[in-house]
């Protein structure tokens, strides 16, 4: 008899850690393929929330106990988000309320830096987070170029040589795509962008959640990211390489810190959600062992990567034998691919098949997920855009299975 392969298990044992995957839909266990637009969160992310409210709560900086604590809570926060990045150290890293909001008030101190005539390039396969900010420039006559996506959902790399010249001041391109997978080609971008004395602004949100990453191996000058993506809250992430933020003149009071990395922290920040940053860094790392953070993310990063990877193979292979479904993005034998699977079924629209997997309690997302520059570029804007399967951690191969045979069953009928 012929052995059946073992089962991709490696991370089952963690899914208890999430409350909500208790829920069923209609008798279905739920199934979350919809981690792009947000993952859930374990246990310890949540208690680090509530218990920030129930004994720390206070503004920071006052001269009492429980403010300090709220000072120390958002440091630690600071520190773990530099492991979690590889920064020089924690005043490269400074929060927000998402990669939106930080993306914006970066955009208007890199605009105030700018002169007429000067460039920006940016892409047509970025999620309009970054694009739109870079966009709005032109207002004040910075030309935006924008490097083409080709069909295959790579980017056109003799069109972005192209477009960058000795007026570039500033290439803003995403790490991976939310809603193609493609993993974007940043050696060379930071070698072009380097060559012509750019500024390197990477949008890591869709990355984050299933690479390693390191920004000084990256190079860049500033990466964005958002704890919702990896078992956070919602909170944005900004790094921006040592010295680089004074710089620039980001809107602010008088009466805040003008260094780095206040300097761009306006207002009063989400408290208890830092604290639960912290927490989902640290229970990422605790999927690997050993004593340097950095080192236990990096490793635990990879493991999620392969685990990850090997089942999105797995749906993306399921999903091509099926012949009215057309999906989109690079193959799976790169081997920097993010585990992110847009898909078509013929005869329904994108919204239809969501609402008919999500009946049998199969979560995903439909339409642009906001890279609508993309998606128009494919052609299938007007026809209700894509279909997104997207996984996780917690997912495993039955959901997988039980996803392939749902959409099998869609496309027939
Ligand atoms: C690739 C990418 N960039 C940017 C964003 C925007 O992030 P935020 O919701 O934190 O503003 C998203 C959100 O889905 C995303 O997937």
């Amino acid at each position: 008899m012929v052995k059946k392969p073992d089962r991709v298990n490696e991370f089952s044992k963690y899914r208890k850690d999430f409350p909500s995957l208790n829920r069923k839909i209609n008798g279905n266990p739920i199934a979350y393929l919809d981690g792009p637009g947000g993952s859930q969160v374990p246990q310890p992310v949540i208690d680090s929330i509530s218990n920030y409210y129930k004994n720390s709560n206070a503004n920071t900086h006052g001269n009492f106990q429980t403010s300090e604590e709220t000072d120390n809570i958002i440091e630690t926060a600071r520190q773990a988000a530099a492991n979690f990045l590889g920064a020089e150290n924690s005043s490269c890293i400074s929060f927000g309320a998402n990669m939106t909001t930080l993306n914006f008030s970066l955009s208007k101190a890199i605009a105030r830096s700018l002169q007429k005539g000067d460039e920006i390039l940016i892409t047509q396969l970025d999620h309009e987070a970054n694009r739109g900010p870079w966009l709005n420039l032109r207002e004040q006559g910075i030309i935006i170029r924008e490097v083409l996506l080709k069909q295959d959902g790579t980017l056109d790399y003799f069109d972005f040589q192209k477009k960058i010249n000795e007026r570039t001041r500033l290439v803003a391109v995403g790490l991976a795509s939310n809603a193609l997978g493609t993993v974007n080609n940043i050696g060379l971008i930071r070698q072009l962008s380097y060559e012509a004395g750019a500024l390197l602004l990477v949008d890591a949100v869709h990355f984050a959640p299933h690479f390693p990453i390191n920004v000084s191996s990256l190079g860049v000058d500033f990466l964005i990211c958002s704890a919702y993506k990896f078992y956070g809250p919602h909170v944005g992430i900004l790094y921006a390489r040592e010295n680089i933020l004074e710089r620039f003149s980001p809107d602010n009071l008088r009466t805040q810190n003008q260094s780095a990395p206040y300097r761009i922290e306006t207002g009063t920040l989400n408290h208890a959600a830092i604290a639960g940053v912290n927490a989902a860094i640290n229970y990422i790392a605790a999927f690997s062992k050993g004593d340097n953070q950095q080192t236990k993310l990096k490793d635990a990063m990879q493991k999620i990567n392969s685990y990850e990877h090997k089942l999105a193979s797995m749906l993306y292979s399921g999903l091509e034998k099926n012949k009215g479904v057309k999906v989109f993005g690079p193959s799976f034998d790169e081997p920097l691919r993010a585990p992110t699977i847009s898909f078509t079924i013929d005869g329904i629209t994108s919204a239809d098949a969501c609402k008919k997997l999500g009946v049998k309690g199969l979560c995903l997302w439909d339409g642009h997920f906001y890279a609508i520059r993309a998606v128009e570029v494919l052609g299938l804007l007007e026809k209700g855009g894509l279909i997104r399967a997207g996984i996780s951690i917690y997912n495993n191969e039955q959901e997988i299975e039980r996803l392939i045979e749902e959409v099998k069953v869609i496309s027939q009928n």
